[in-house]
This record gives C-alpha cells, structure tokens and sequence, in this order.
C-alpha cells in the first residue's frame, strides 16, 4: 500500500473512494462541501439522509456516485463535535476511513480531514499513523489467506496536505516500531523466545546502526545480577540481557533510557497461576520489551540528537527442580536483598537488575514499561496505563508526548508509606506486599534499585492487548507504548 500526500483537494481528486472527516453540524454544507454536493447531484445530500448521518465520532457512511466522475464512491466519517477534535480523533478518523475503503472494495482512497490546531505537520502525522495501523494485517499464524482474490487498497492519499513528506516518513517509522512491538506481543511463546528477542534487537542494531550487547547468563552473574537471574533459573532457554544504544552523530542533547520488563512467558513459578488468572495470556508479559525494541527500530530510522539506551532482561518464568522457591533470598545487582515470598511477582525482579544497570550508563532520565500488576488492570481497565514517579517534570514531559501520541496514561501515588507492607524480617525487602495497592507497592520496589536519576514507572498490563478491533487497533497485541517513547524522546 502506497501512502502519499498530496496537492489535490476534495474537489480535484480523482480515484476510487473519496472519504470526507465531518464534525456534528456540519449540515447545511458551506464552502467545499456545499460545491461537492453540486458536482455530485445531491448525491452528498442524499447520503447524509439515507444513512442518518450526523457526524457523530466513528460514524461512516459510504455511497456509490457513479462509474462516469473522477469518483467512484463517497464517504464521510464523522469526527463528533467540534471542540472536542484531538489529534487522537483524528487518528482514529482515519482509522475508520480506511477500513471503511477496505470494506467498500476502494482500490484507492482520497482521504479529506481538517487541520488541527493550524499544524498540518502533526495532523498528517497522526492522520497516516491511523490509516497505517488500522491496515495492519498479522496473519502469521494463519494457514489461509482470507484477503485473496479481494480488491486490494493499494493508494491512499492524504488530500489538501502538499509539503508534509517529513510528516508522512515520521508516521512511517514510528508505525513500523508499533507494529514490530504488535507482532512480537501477537506471536506465541514458543517462537517469541529470549534468544528470538536477542536476534530481534540484533536486527534493529544492523539495519540502523545501533550498537548491541547481548549479555548472556554468565556475563549478568558476573554483574551480580542475582534478582534477575533468579527468575531465569528454571527455564531450560537461556536468558538474555539486551542493550542496544543509538548514538546520534551530533553531540547528544540529552542522554536517556528505555527499560522493558522482558518475560517471554509467565507461569508464576511455583506459585503457579491457578485457573481464571489468564496464564495461556501470559505470552504478553514482554510487551515492555516489545515497546523498548518497537521504540529502537523508530529511533533509529528517525535518528534525533537524544543518546538512548534500550534495556531489557528478557527470560521465563518457569517451574522444575532447579526453581526459585517462595521464600528464598536473592541479591540483586545493587547489594539489595529480597526475600522472594511469592514467585508470581517475577517481573520486579528482572526489572530491578535493569534499572540497576540503566542508572551505571549515567543517562539524564530512565523510563520503564512493564506489564507490572494485574491490580492496575483493576484500577484503570485496559486502555489506561499507570504511571509512576518523584518526579513532576517527568511526569508532565510523558504526559505530553503521551496526549499527542494518542496513549492514555494516569499517575497513581509512590506513597512511601506503603512500603510497609514490603518489610521482610530476613531481608531488605519482600518482593510482594499486601494485595491493596498492588500497583503501587510494585513502584515502591522498583524504586529501591533507582538511586537519584529520573525516573518513571509506567505499568501497561492493561492497554498492551486488545480483544477486539477498535479505532487503530487491530484485535491481538496494540503496541502500546511506542508511540508515547518516541514522541517524548523526540520532543520531552
Ligand atoms: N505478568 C503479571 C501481571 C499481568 C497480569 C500482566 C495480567 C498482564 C495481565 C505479573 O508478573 C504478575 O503475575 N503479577 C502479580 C503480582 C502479585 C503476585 C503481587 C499479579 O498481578 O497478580
Ligand atoms: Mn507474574
Ligand atoms: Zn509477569
């Protein structure tokens, strides 16, 4: 599929399916609306009637104008009132757009949206994202292809959006990090292995010149890194630490890191997951790394002035005779000790090795993704993630590239006080605290193994799959998080 910008408005372009974004009220037509309407004998005014159309979000309508014009069938998708248009809404817009020229069998589709905030820049930004998403096809592990022999949509254009090339390749990167994170969460454990994850950020170091360190089992007790090898103890694949940096050729403005809570697949260990907790799920624990490398791959084609380390611990959780008991002690690679009270809260474990490491690189902020607790799916469902930090800035700075990027985030407490319930009588800490506040008793952990650098938790078990097709996504792994990380890398 051919995605351009172009020159051509509603009213010039010539293709297969025309689609028009339209706020509420958008009735009684004004300027290019009204003239359409004329070029297609009412045609536009009949749709809107036939179809109930009020421009309410999401809402489409297609209908056949004739095989003589310059169009062969007009849409409209609505983009709901006028106030309340964001980028995301225009993302989604497109989204629906696209599916709706896919559905309608358009062999091409001419795609008209307003500009947002007077920034055509981002508005084609967010605007190709959702068309480049919501056509994203995992069929991997499917034996037929179902979209054979159908009409294929092989050009969309982004109408009245001349000069915006820059927009459309950084929509294009970024796109292509959201769907490599989609299709590693998507792909079962037996393929997604930790040795797959290595060979993944291989890949991203050679096709854009990131440097990569694989660190193997014995190179990571060498660091010390007892909490995370701890975990990988009873997996018969070997675990593996990956760090890959992108060095921009000019001297680095800021110098960051991005660390990924890597579990190709969780048991619990033997506090093994009963039934109803979702363990054939558990394939989804490394979306963190999925996001971390998703992020690598755009980083790296985008190739900002930002020094960025990407960081993950990658193993399984798993049982046999060599596993980590309830109740053993580890000692993590900052001298910290922790009394292992339950097997299940593995993902803190490896994380605490990794920040232990990211902090060592002496970056200006570190930012961690994992699909930390079931408790922050309790508290903000599944398409908010939880967020983290000391640290108002942070805070705010992912918040924004949050909002422009289109991922929901909200900030729940670190209060201090709630690391109570982690005192261990044996050890520096336990793993696991009391079930109240389980998201944040996870922070609170994690921040034993951050000394003084910046840094931000974000717990994403919830947005980083979807069970259904909606808006941009696809039904399977979303890619959370991608998006988010590059635009603060890029802007924060
Ligand atoms: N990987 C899970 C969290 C999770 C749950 C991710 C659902 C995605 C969907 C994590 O390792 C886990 O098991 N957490 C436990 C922590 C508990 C033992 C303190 C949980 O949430 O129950
Ligand atoms: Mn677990
Ligand atoms: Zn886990």
């Amino acid at each position: 599929m051919q995605l351009q910008v172009s020159d051509q408005t509603c009213l010039t372009w010539a293709g297969d399916g025309l689609v028009i974004g339209v706020p509420e009220g958008f009735v009684p037509f004004e300027g290019d609306l009204a003239n359409l309407n004329t070029q297609v004998s009412g045609l536009l005014q009949e749709l809107i009637d036939e179809a109930e159309f009020t421009g309410k979000e999401g809402a489409t309508a297609m209908i056949r104008v004739g095989q003589s014009g310059p169009v062969r069938k007009l849409g409209l998708v609505g983009l709901g009132p006028d106030h309340g248009i964001t980028f995301d809404t225009l993302r989604r817009a497109a989204a629906a757009a696209a599916r709706l020229a896919k559905r309608e069998k358009c062999s091409s589709l001419g795609l008209s949206l307003p500009v947002l905030s007077a920034n055509p820049a981002l508005t084609v930004q967010a605007v190709a994202e959702g068309v480049l998403l919501a056509l994203h096809q995992d069929t991997r592990f499917k034996s037929e292809d179902r979209e054979a022999g159908k009409v294929k949509l092989d050009r969309v254009d982004l109408l009245a959006m001349a000069h915006q090339q820059a927009s459309l390749a950084t929509a294009e990167a970024i796109c292509s990090g959201v769907i490599l994170a989609r299709e590693l969460v998507s792909a079962p454990a037996n393929m997604v292995t930790p040795e797959f994850l290595a060979q993944t950020a291989l890949e991203i170091g050679t096709a854009s010149g990131l440097e990569v360190e694989i660190l193997d089992r014995d190179q990571c007790e060498a660091l010390g890194m007892g909490a995370y090898l701890g975990v990988a103890r009873a997996s018969d694949l070997p675990p593996k630490f990956i760090h890959l940096t992108y060095r921009p050729a000019s001297p680095a403005t800021r110098k960051l890191a991005i660390v990924g809570k890597g579990l190709t697949f969780d048991s619990g260990g033997l506090n093994i997951k009963g039934s109803g907790s979702g363990i054939e799920m558990m394939k989804v624990d490394m979306a963190g790394a999925a996001a971390t490398l998703g992020a690598a791959q755009a980083i790296g084609q985008l190739k900002p002035a930002v020094e960025v380390h990407f960081i993950t611990a990658v193993t399984e959780n798993m049982i046999s005779g060599k596993a980590l008991r309830p109740g053993d002690i580890l000692t993590a690679s900052n001298g910290k000790t922790i009394e292992v009270n339950n097997t299940d809260a593995e993902g803190r474990l490896t994380l605490a090795d990794a920040l232990v490491f990211a902090e060592k690189l002496g970056v200006d902020a570190i930012v961690d993704l994992a699909t930390l607790t079931g408790a922050c799916i309790v508290a903000l469902g599944d398409d908010i993630a939880g967020l983290f930090t000391d640290n108002d800035e942070l805070a705010g700075a992912i918040i924004q590239a949050a909002t422009v990027a289109g991922e929901q985030f909200w900030r729940l407490p670190m209060e201090d006080r709630y690391f109570d319930g982690l005192k261990s009588i044996v050890a520096d800490m336990k793993n696991t605290g009391p079930r109240a506040a389980g998201s944040i008793t996870a922070a609170l952990f994690l921040k034993q193994f951050v000394q003084q650098t910046p840094w931000v938790h974000l717990d994403v078990a919830g947005p980083v799959w979807t069970e259904k097709e909606s808006g941009y996504n696809n039904a399977g792994g979303t890619g959370f998080g991608v998006r988010t990380l590059v635009e603060w890398v890029l802007t924060g």
